[in-house]
């Protein structure tokens, strides 16, 4: 899904939290960590239990002045930090790209640009020692366009009639992926224009196909009678990079830019358990131009999105490759780490309510000394999904065709109609329905995971609804509100652990919400202050120093999306800091560090999509709460690549 209805203030129904912690008590949810902070507020116990509860004047690592939660028209950060903005939606990603000029933006110059509402961001460096830090690659994704807000002129009721030719074809070329080389001298971080590896994936990259659902009939097209060719990538939400250097792009509902009536097709259920919304297809009235993305058109195009991605940024020939053995749903991201025996372990969260958390693992190790033969390592694994219980034990249930529930008289005759139909062989599995998994990250010094679920507005209580919906117990709040972050923690000593495993220990890291308000029943570290505390967790990072970074996207009664600091280990783990506010209407997507730990790279991802005046949907150009950064008159609201440092050049939040 898009996350636009996310970032949508919502009127929190609040009414049975309460209600529900009593019965997490007494069904004996109540979890170490869970009944810790409901009862006392006394902090967190990590898992293993070695941590004492701590006074709330334990102080903070994270050492910057802590912002003021706020909303504005603006952006915020610390006193003593620079902010600097890289790339605007628009900006000349080669040599020979054309300005960004809104009156005569058309494909072509789009394609040649630096995309729009860009979330992923990955820095990976190209020099070494210090200079790792001062040159680099990265890799930014374009989750969607907003039409409404790009052109002048358009509102959300018209702008499918209204956009013209190259305005739709602009909107297509202004989504993917943007690749291109960076680098710090003493003016700060600028873009290598005439960089060999600069290149833009987009609605109409030849992308290949791999894995086994490559060639099956279901998707194979007119223009495509192979089913292992498709042009474009789209809603390229968060992702993930190998440890062999490529980057993994979560598809993550690509039925929003299809059109027409999904009723005509032979599996409109499977449409519909992918996620189809009536609110949000045909988002860029790109089936205008492109007859395939109509259902009556083409009825297998759309079986050809909601993959995992995988791009090599260090070779602009090689085609990408959508790898259908990580399954089909709406992918958020692909969390990679390396599995003690030298098996690659990738983590993925379904975006959705009630969806699921699945984990891949390859078949064979991966190979450190040749890069080449990892190639088609993600084409062979095991997919297998998450049971979370009340012991405090998360399983890793196999999607196996012909194994447990898998039958072929349940439809599984193939792996093939495993990764095709991957929510409904989950669901077959009893795997545990979460709050919107979104956000995964590996700490890489302890091999910890931490899990972000944004939030879970309609979990009803036990005993409510069918039992999919009910509370459980790593989902333990009806309703969920404001989300929640889990620690997973596979088997072994820190540093050695077996992301592999069959089975992992989980606890509850922090539950989100104001504590200072009993009907939000959140849980942080009492020394957290009453601007540190978030909701709606979504992408997450470990900076250098070993601390998880949230940018949230679903704004706080008070303030707006942000990005926050916690510390994981210690006396202060689960105290959350508050270091910087993005503008009205725009999340602060993907925290990305350089190695040294000085520069903070983050996606400002739609900007003004609310009105400042009240935070509802802006609805129309003139509506965006901003028209960030440059604030031109009669401009729009740009969405942009930041890059934070301090002035006295010392280490992010230190
Ligand atoms: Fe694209 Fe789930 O955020
Ligand atoms: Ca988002
Ligand atoms: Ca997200
Ligand atoms: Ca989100």
């Amino acid at each position: 899904m898009t996350d636009r209805n996310k970032s949508r203030p919502r009127p929190t129904a609040r009414r049975s939290i309460a209600e529900s912690y009593g019965s997490i008590l007494e069904k004996g949810y109540g979890r170490r960590s869970v009944l810790k902070g409901f009862v006392a507020g006394a902090g967190l116990v990590a898992i293993g239990g070695g941590l004492a509860p701590r006074s709330a004047a334990a102080s903070p690592t994270a050492g910057f002045p802590e912002l003021t939660r706020m909303r504005d028209r603006a952006d915020h950060w610390p006193e003593g930090y620079a902010r600097q903005i890289l790339l605007r939606w628009g900006d000349p990603l080669f040599a020979d790209a054309p300005e960004f000029d809104i009156k005569t933006l058309n494909g072509a110059a789009a394609a040649r640009q630096f995309g729009y509402n860009n979330d992923f961001t990955v820095y990976l460096p190209l020099g070494e020692g210090a200079e790792a830090s001062a040159h680099g690659l990265m890799i930014v994704s374009h989750e969607y366009a907003s039409p409404w807000l790009m052109f002048p002129g358009m509102d959300i009721e018209t702008y499918r009639e209204a956009m013209t030719e190259d305005q739709i074809r602009a909107a297509m070329a202004a989504t993917g992926l943007s690749i291109f080389e960076v680098r710090r001298d003493q003016d700060g971080w600028r873009v290598v224009t005439d960089s060999k590896f600069n290149r833009r994936v987009h609605l109409s990259t030849p992308i290949a196909i791999s894995g086994p659902a490559a060639g099956d009939d279901r998707l194979k097209t007119k223009a495509d009678p192979t089913g292992k060719l498709v042009l474009g990538t789209i809603s390229n939400c968060n992702g993930g990079v190998t440890p062999w250097g490529t980057i993994l792009s979560g598809e993550e509902g690509g039925m929003d830019v299809f059109a027409g009536d999904y009723t005509t097709l032979a599996n409109q259920e499977l449409v519909e358990r992918q996620g189809w919304d009536e609110d949000e297809n045909d988002e860029y009235a790109a089936s205008r131009v492109e007859p395939r993305l109509r259902y009556e058109d083409e009825p297998n195009e759309w079986m050809r999105f909601d993959w995992v991605m995988e791009v090599d940024p260090f070779d602009p020939e090689a085609a990408p490759v959508k790898r259908t053995a990580l399954g089909r749903f709406t992918h958020e991201g692909a969390q990679c780490c390396v599995a003690p025996d030298g098996r690659v372990v990738v983590f993925m969260g379904d975006d959705d309510d009630f969806e699921y958390l699945y984990r891949f693992v390859t078949r064979d190790p991966w190979n450190p000394t040749d890069r080449a033969a990892n190639r088609d390592l993600l084409d062979n694994g095991t997919l297998s999904v998450a049971r979370f219980d009340a012991d405090g034990s998360v399983t890793w249930l196999p999607l196996i065709a012909g194994e447990g529930p898998l039958t072929a008289e349940a439809g599984f005759a193939s792996q093939t109609e495993v990764v095709l139909n991957t929510r409904v062989a989950a669901d077959l599995t009893g795997a545990t329905p979460m709050d919107c998994p979104e956000g995964f990250i590996v700490h890489p010094a302890t091999g910890r995971i931490y899990v972000a679920m944004t939030e879970g507005e309609d979990r009803l209580p036990a005993g409510e609804g069918d039992e999919r919906e009910q509370v459980n117990a790593a989902n333990p709040r009806a309703p969920n509100p404001h989300g929640h972050i889990l620690e997973l923690a596979p088997p072994g000593e820190d540093g050695q652990r077996d992301a592999a495993a069959d089975t992992f220990a989980w606890d509850v890291f922090v539950l989100c919400g104001d504590p200072q308000n009993p009907e939000d029943g959140a849980m942080f570290h009492p020394g957290t202050s009453e601007n540190g505390w978030f909701t709606d967790p979504d992408n997450l990072a470990v900076d250098p120093e070993g601390r998880l970074w949230v940018a949230t996207d679903g704004p706080p009664p008070v303030g707006a999306d942000a990005l926050f600091v916690v510390d994981t280990v210690g006396e202060t783990r689960g105290l959350s800091k508050l270091f910087y506010v993005p503008p009205v209407g725009s999340e602060c997507c993907s925290p990305a560090f350089t190695p040294d730990g000085t520069s903070l790279f983050i996606s400002v991802q739609h900007p003004g999509e609310l009105r400042l005046e009240d935070d509802e949907d802006a609805e129309a150009y003139d509506e965006q709460g901003t028209t960030w950064p440059d604030f031109a008159k009669g401009g729009q609201a740009r969405p942009s690549l930041v890059v934070l440092t301090r002035t006295d050049a010392g280490k992010i939040g230190v």
